[in-house]
């Protein structure tokens, strides 16, 4: 038997669409991100447990791990059946990888228990393939970070996906899902098809700036730079009150705020534990739309996928 848990993602970063994304932890311990548990057995079999277990489709073959499991079956060319254990933490359609998660976790969790020993890089080519499934497009800002940990650079070149990069250790990051669900295959089709030469600019500008920024350690020009043209001002219709709850998080002290992935989670930074607090407790009280939701505080996951007990 083997257990493995994939944490929650952030994609964009709010300054790289679909090139930068950061693997996060609540910093009370709590677990946001999905299990899997793939065990030995006669027949093959999905069983789904967790909170948001509800919210998965009813026949199984429509589960994104059973499409993971025939990936396998085809590396192995070998159909063996296994029992897989899903605890769905995390909300379908929230902006924070859910399905990502869910993906990396299933992948890892396979390539040890039929000891296929596939590279790294390799598996997160299985990943994308498997993320394309879901969001329509192949992406790895989601499951980069939640494999490997930490922030993620896409490179998507022949032999290397993804690159491990810096980021503020003292930054921490509060989440906040509303409760309601946003389609990635939705979000990513209304954005523009083109765009113009001065917009591409700005957007090159920025992200080189940012990656600058985070490798000379400066802070300030790193929040001053992170502006996404591409994707966030076309989804921000799509997300209630976004501005006016990002005007208030940064009157609270924040320094930043966006949209995680294709939302409806938003993320802010802060610097400042006590303005972390402040900021959880207006949020919880402000933006969330029902029970269900909620606001975490983070930080970055430096670990990535990992074997649980
Ligand atoms: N980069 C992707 C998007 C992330 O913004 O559509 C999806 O979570």
């Amino acid at each position: 038997m083997i257990k493995i848990y994939a944490p929650a993602s952030i994609g964009n970063l709010g300054v790289g669409f679909d090139l930068l994304g950061a693997a996060i932890s609540p910093i009370d311990h709590n677990f946001l991100g999905d299990c899997i548990t793939v065990c030995s057995s006669k027949i093959f079999n999905i069983i789904n447990t967790g909170e948001f277990s509800t919210q998965l489709p009813n026949n199984m073959h429509k589960n994104i791990v059973y499409q993971t499991w025939k990936i396998f079956c085809k590396i192995i060319q070998k159909k063996i059946p296994v029992k897989i254990i899903l605890e769905k933490n995390m909300p379908i359609g929230s902006g924070l990888g859910s399905s990502a998660s869910s993906i990396v976790a299933s992948t890892v969790a396979l390539n040890i228990f039929f000891k296929t020993n596939l590279k790294k890089q390799k598996l997160l080519k299985i990943m994308g393939k498997l993320e394309g499934l879901v969001s329509g497009s192949i992406h790895y800002d989601n499951v980069a970070p939640s494999f490997l940990g930490g922030t993620q650079l896409i490179i998507q070149e022949k032999n290397i996906i993804s690159q491990k990069i810096p980021m503020f250790e003292n930054w921490f990051w509060v989440i906040a899902w509303p409760g309601s669900q946003l389609s990635t295959v939705i979000s990513r089709d209304i954005l523009p098809k083109k765009y113009t030469r001065k917009t591409c600019v700005q957007q090159n500008k920025n992200i080189a700036t940012f990656m600058h920024a985070i490798y000379t350690n400066q802070k300030e020009l790193a929040l001053q730079v992170m502006n996404d043209l591409i994707a966030e001002p076309y989804r921000i219709p799509l997300l209630k009150n976004f501005d006016v709850t990002k005007k208030n998080l940064l009157k609270l002290g924040a320094r930043t705020c966006h949209i995680s992935g294709s939302g409806p989670t938003i993320f802010s930074i802060c610097d400042d534990y006590e303005v972390a607090k402040t900021s959880e407790t207006w949020l919880k009280k402000n933006f969330l739309q029902n029970k269900k939701g909620f606001v975490h505080i983070c930080k970055i996951d430096n670990y990535g996928s990992k074997q649980v007990r």
